[in-house]
């Protein structure tokens, strides 16, 4: 299969990416990323040589991007480019209207056009908080963030491309991701590197919120298993079955490092944070997936590769982020 995959220099992507070589070496990918602070070729630098696999530097907002990365007449679209970041969707929502929106209808234009499958990469955000029992499927889309108003949108755009159109779309919904080259502005990576530098770790409110986590491994091979065998037009739930309160997850870090209860620092909540994300998995699951992880063993393994892999996210941290980290929780 020649496979179009968007972001593939982010975190999920990239582990895609490596994942599919390994495990259909007959695969062929394009990966089409725009390299913004969020994509690093590094994630894939020893693969870049790889004779399957091509990158090609764009936008999919961009539809002269776009049109150049389908001239390759890929099969397939995986779409995991995004904005990604909560926080900064409520710092400024556009760049996340541009990408998640307008990219998403770019990409589905090109492959109305091709008739060629498409799989969106969305979230579990899009179906907002739940104090009690899992969304399934058919649960209404209720986002909170401008970054998950904006994978809604993009969604029911991919839904109307479906029906209108007759579209060979899929779309996966998965709960909070860990695992290596994840970059360290997302909680889990930053809370690791935080403590490998000496830092405290800023945990917003009280740390009641909870979310389900999904080792990455995991999620690729669920997102393979849909492409391959997912039914057009359906969507499926993605989770690790790992629910943790903020406070759990911290004391889960702290001791993976071995460190104390003194490395926390509380910080002002996120405006209007979500309580609790939950989804029911029991579709993919009939599509023969599980997870395999362990939570405790991915976030062991986690903290193992952030430890031997200084040179990797050290640079991430200076510059630009460092001022972003600054502004948000001072110095800590
Ligand atoms: N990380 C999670 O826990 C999680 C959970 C559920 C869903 N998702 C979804 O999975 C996908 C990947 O998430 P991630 O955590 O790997 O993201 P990430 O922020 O690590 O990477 C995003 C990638 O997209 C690229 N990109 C951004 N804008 C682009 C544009 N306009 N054109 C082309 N490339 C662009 C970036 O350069 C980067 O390589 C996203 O769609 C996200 O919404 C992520």
């Amino acid at each position: 299969m020649r496979l179009l995959v968007t972001g593939g220099c982010g975190f999920i992507g990239s582990n895609f990416v490596r994942w599919v070589l390994a495990n259909h070496p007959e695969d062929e990918i394009l990966n089409l990323d725009k390299l913004t602070y969020a994509g690093n070729p590094e994630n894939l630098r020893e693969i870049a040589t790889y004779p399957g696999y091509g990158f090609q530097k764009g936008d999919i907002s961009n539809s002269e991007d776009v049109a150049e990365a389908f001239s390759w007449s890929p099969d397939a679209v995986v779409n995991f480019a995004a904005e990604t970041h909560v926080d900064r969707s409520i710092a400024s929502p556009e760049a996340f209207v541009t990408t998640d929106v307008l990219g998403t209808y770019r990409l589905l234009e090109q492959a109305r056009q091709r008739e060629i499958r498409f799989l969106q990469i969305s979230t579990d955000e899009v179906y907002g908080s739940i104090e009690q029992g899992s969304f399934n499927e058919e649960s209404p889309l209720q986002p909170n963030s401008p970054y998950s108003a904006s994978k809604a949108g993009a969604d029911l755009l991919v839904r109307s491309y479906v029906r209108t159109y007759g579209l060979d779309a899929v779309i996966v919904r998965s709960s909070n991701n860990y695992g290596p080259f994840q970059y360290p502005e997302k909680v889990i990576p930053l809370f690791l590197t935080n403590l490998i530098e000496g830092r405290k770790v800023p945990l917003y409110g009280e740390g009641k919120n909870v979310r389900d986590w999904l080792y990455v491994q995991d999620n690729c091979r669920a997102i393979d298993t849909v492409l391959r065998q997912g039914v057009r037009g359906e969507v499926y739930n993605i989770g690790g079955g790992h629910e943790l309160t903020n406070v759990a997850l911290t004391d889960a870090i702290l001791e993976a490092m071995e460190a104390g209860r003194d490395s926390i620092q509380f910080v002002p909540d996120r405006l209007g944070h979500d309580l609790r994300y939950s989804v029911d998995t029991s579709k993919i699951k009939s599509l023969g997936w599980e997870p395999e992880h362990d939570f405790q063993a991915g976030l062991r393994e986690t903290a193992a590769w952030y430890k031997a892999h200084e040179d990797w996210w050290r640079p991430l941290k200076s510059g630009e982020f460092r001022r972003y980290y600054l502004e948000k929780y001072g110095d800590i």
